[in-house]
C-alpha cells in the first residue's frame, strides 16, 4: 500500500506537493487535487485543470537505481495510464514519445516526472498526471494544442473508480519496472506507439531530423531510421511530430 495519501480541493501543484513530502521522509504516496492553481507541465509549461474537469494527481516513489536507469520510467508510466483506460473501455489511447497520451492526435493526458533526490543509490520521483475528463470549451480553445477529454469518449463512469483503477495500474508497472526495467514493457510500448513506423520530424533546440520512427530501446530512447542509418534519440527538449 501507500504510506500517504492526501485528496484536497485545491493545491498549487500535485507534483510540488509530493515532492515536498518526499523531501521530508515519505516513501510512497498519492496526492491528488481537485483543483491547482499553479499546474506544471513540461519544458517549464503551465498546466490548466479547472475545477473537476480533469484528473489531476502525482504519485511519490522512490527507485533503488540511479537516474540514469529511469529513462524507460516515463514510458512505462504512460504504458500503465493506456492499459489501465483500455480496462476501464476507453481503447483509442495511442502513447506519443516520451509520454504523451492521444486519440487522435489530440492530447488526452500528459505526465511530468520531477526528481527530488538521487542519492545513496536511491531515486526520489514524483511522477504526476493530468489527465482531461471533461474541458470546458472555453478552457480547450485556450490550450496550444488539440486537446480531447474522456467525455468526448464516452466514458460516463465514476472518476473516483478511475482513479483508483489508473493508481493500481501504476503501481504493478512501477514494480515491474523496478524488478526488470523498460525492456520487458517495450513490446507493449511499441504496439501502442502513434507514431511506429512513421515519418517523423524530431526537433530538438534548433537542430532536426526527419527519419521513419522504428519504436523504442530497452532503455526507452527513441529509434529513427535516418539518411544517415539508424539513430537514438534520448529525452529531454526534443519534440516529434508526423512529417
Ligand atoms: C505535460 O506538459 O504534458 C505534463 C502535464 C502534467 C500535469 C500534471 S497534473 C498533476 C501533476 N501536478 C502538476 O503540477 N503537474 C502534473
Amino acid at each position: 500500500g501507500l504510506q500517504q495519501i492526501e485528496v484536497v480541493t485545491e493545491v498549487d501543484s500535485t507534483n510540488a506537493r509530493a515532492l515536498q513530502a518526499l523531501q521530508t521522509g515519505v516513501r510512497t504516496g498519492l496526492f491528488v487535487a481537485e483543483y491547482q492553481h499553479a499546474g506544471r507541465g513540461r519544458r517549464g509549461r503551465g498546466w490548466l485543470s479547472p475545477l473537476a474537469s480533469s484528473l489531476c494527481f502525482t504519485l511519490a516513489w522512490r527507485f533503488n537505481s540511479g537516474a540514469a536507469a529511469l529513462e524507460g520510467l516515463s514510458l512505462a508510466v504512460g504504458l500503465a495510464l493506456q492499459q489501465a483506460l483500455a480496462e476501464q473501455g476507453v481503447e483509442q489511447v495511442g502513447l506519443k514519445w516520451p509520454n504523451d497520451l492521444l486519440v487522435a492526435q489530440a492530447k488526452l493526458a500528459g505526465i511530468l516526472i520531477e526528481l527530488s533526490g538521487d542519492a545513496a543509490g536511491e531515486c526520489q520521483v514524483a511522477i504526476g498526471i493530468g489527465l482531461n475528463v471533461a474541458l470546458p470549451e472555453a478552457v480547450a480553445e485556450q490550450l496550444d494544442q488539440p486537446c480531447i477529454d474522456l467525455r468526448a469518449l464516452g466514458f460516463s463512469g465514476s472518476r473516483t473508480a478511475l482513479l483508483a483503477a489508473l493508481v493500481r495500474r501504476l503501481i504493478q508497472v512501477l514494480q515491474r519496472f523496478e524488478a526488470g526495467g523498460f525492456a520487458q514493457l517495450r513490446p507493449d510500448w511499441e504496439a501502442v506507439n502513434v507514431f511506429q513506423g512513421q515519418s517523423v520530424r524530431l526537433t530538438s533546440g534548433t537542430h532536426s531530423f526527419d527519419g521513419v520512427c522504428l519504436g523504442v530501446t530497452d532503455q526507452g530512447g527513441l529509434r529513427l531510421q535516418t539518411d544517415k542509418g539508424q539513430e537514438v534519440f534520448h529525452g529531454g527538449e526534443i519534440s516529434v511530430r508526423a512529417h
